[in-house]
């Protein structure tokens, strides 16, 4: 036990915190994936047998928990967007017991990062039964999903040792854009082949870099708003809504702050007779569009005295905002602007002396249902 201890030490090396090492090595994971699924030629790869099967089908079913069912969140947006399939997302704990009618031909897409999680292999013994195809994308090669599944692909992110997933959740979406990417071309989608992703996921990779660097202004920010809050809310549209849905959760995770990660135009709905003064309120925008009504709601609770802090993309941008976000594709988006979040998440749980990597209650990998 002890030699395990010296060892975990060793590979944490001078930092003080697994998650910080983790959040810090996002960059560099993507650097990998580009070259871990690039051909000799340097096209994008993904097994043809995959590919296949999920072109072949009329709907994608993502089954996940926790910070990889957000990640799925994200996963529909860029297969619909680029492979043109209807994709579903479903809670692993609830689709095992409550399934929804299934298409004649469905796709399942397994994610896991530790490739154990009892509530997702309940779900894929049943697909399995029914003989429908499947793909696990995990971290852990020769995992429980990962045998069980027709298919694997990994994740290349290197073992994720703090209970909080930072780099498995990034990871996670950079393959699935990949995914998308070569599955889109299968299909002769147009907007797939001119999609450069190996270009974009280099402009993601710098652009973290830049965000990883901003380590000082992030505690500082979190000094100001969230050092003796007991809530919070981060809000946002479209894939906003989904980074905004794992911030909160980050948050909790590890700070103990109940943050609820909202979609913008819902929070008048009931949710914001929850803001007082100065409860803070994380606005992310990555669109024009969506954007400006973000804005607007961010106007609503600020006039109810909430303190509205905002993370915005460079062009998106307004005098005022607290986080500007590297540019990069709005596809690809959640991969920037989720690593403030998680360095907020980080700062909160720092700020009030808690145990960052081995938080109350919570396991890195749940074997019960
Ligand atoms: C646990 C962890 C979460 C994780 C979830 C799913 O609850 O604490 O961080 O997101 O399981 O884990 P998986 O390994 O299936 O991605």
């Amino acid at each position: 036990y002890e030699a395990q201890l010296d060892l975990e030490d060793m590979e944490k090396g001078t930092y003080a915190h697994y998650m910080l090492k983790e959040i810090d090595e996002q960059p560099a994971v993507m650097r990998r994936l580009i070259q871990r699924y690039s051909d000799d030629q340097n096209h994008l790869k993904v097994d043809a047998k995959i590919v296949e099967e999920l072109i072949a089908s009329e709907r994608v079913y993502i089954v996940a928990c926790g910070t990889s069912w957000h990640a799925g969140w994200v996963g529909k947006q860029l297969l619909e967007q680029l492979v043109e399939i209807p994709v579903e997302v479903h809670l692993a704990s609830e689709f095992g017991y409550n399934m929804p009618i299934l298409a004649k031909k469905p796709f399942f897409i397994f994610l896991s990062q530790s490739g154990e999680t009892a509530d997702s292999r309940q779900v894929l013994v049943k697909i399995n039964h029914l003989g429908h195809p499947s793909l696990t994308l995990t971290n852990v090669p020769g995992s429980t999903l990962s045998r069980e599944a027709k298919h694997t692909l990994l994740l290349h992110a290197g073992p994720e040792i703090a209970v909080a997933s930072t780099k498995a959740y990034t990871a996670q979406i950079a393959v699935l854009a990949i995914l998308a990417k070569v599955a889109g071309e299968g299909r002769g989608l147009e907007k797939a082949k001119v999609f450069d992703l190996i270009h974009q996921l280099g402009l993601v990779a710098n652009g973290m870099d830049v965000l990883i660097n901003e380590k000082e202004a992030m505690a500082k920010l979190v000094e100001e708003s969230l050092s003796t809050t007991r809530n919070a809310f981060y809000i946002g549209r479209g894939v906003d809504y989904y980074v905004s849905m794992e911030a909160s959760l980050k948050l909790k995770e590890i700070s103990y702050i109940q943050a609820e990660g909202f979609a913008a135009g819902e929070l008048k709905h009931g949710t914001i007779a929850l803001v007082e003064e100065g409860t803070p309120v994380f606005g992310i925008i990555t669109d024009l569009v969506m954007g400006s009504h973000t804005r607007g709601n961010l106007k609503e609770v600020e006039s109810r005295g909430a303190n509205t802090i905002v993370i915005a993309m460079e062009g998106f941008e307004r005098s005022g905002d607290a986080i500007i976000l590297p540019q990069v594709d709005t596809l690809l988006s959640p991969l920037v602007s989720v690593i403030p979040t998680q360095l907020i998440a980080y700062f909160a749980s720092l700020q009030r002396g808690l145990d960052v990597d081995k938080p109350r209650n919570l396991a890195k990998s749940v074997t019960v249902e």
